[in-house]
């Protein structure tokens, strides 16, 4: 039982999976009438494109989706982030092995696959940075379908 659940989405940029996970978990809270209790954020473990907008193919896709994404800024994951965040929902097996890494120095909220709470026969976002628009598609597709199942959990947690 919490007053207030918060949730980070980590991938390797922050500039395609993880800020599309951010705004379509963001739309599926505002949905619930939960905006208010669930705190939402997004980081990459690089640092390349710490400053950036999402990509201009994973704004796009949103925004034919009616989620806007376009004042998302790309940060680095931090230490004091497995404190901060009740979720630590990373895209794959790489992010899983960087972030626990920094958990297994820091302690905090263990990350874990984000789509273990979906339905699919997917456990990794596929990172859809060097494909073509489609992957962008079935990022939207997997982050929807796996935000539904997390939205349920936290729903258990806030009750
Ligand atoms: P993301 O995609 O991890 O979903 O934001 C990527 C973005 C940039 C790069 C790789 C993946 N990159 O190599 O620059």
């Amino acid at each position: 039982m919490s007053d207030r659940v918060r949730v980070l989405f980590v991938c390797l940029g922050n500039i395609c999976r993880s800020p599309s996970a951010e705004g379509v978990f963001r739309s599926l809270v505002d949905e619930a009438g939960l905006s208010d209790r669930v705190q939402i954020d997004s980081c990459g473990t690089g640092s390349w494109h710490i400053g950036k907008s999402p990509d201009a193919r994973a704004l796009e896709a949103a925004r034919k989706r009616g989620i806007d994404i376009s004042g998302l800024r790309a940060r680095q994951i931090a230490e004091s982030d497995l404190d901060e965040f009740d979720y630590v929902m990373v895209m794959d097996r790489q992010n899983l092995a960087d972030v626990r890494d920094i958990w297994h120095q820091s302690g905090g909220t263990a990350p874990e696959l984000f789509l273990s709470y979906g339905q699919s026969d997917h456990d990794e976002v596929p990172d859809p940075y060097y494909g073509g628009e489609d992957g962008f598609e079935l990022v939207l597709d997997l982050i929807h379908d796996a935000g539904q199942g997390l939205l349920e959990e936290i729903r258990g947690r806030l009750r």
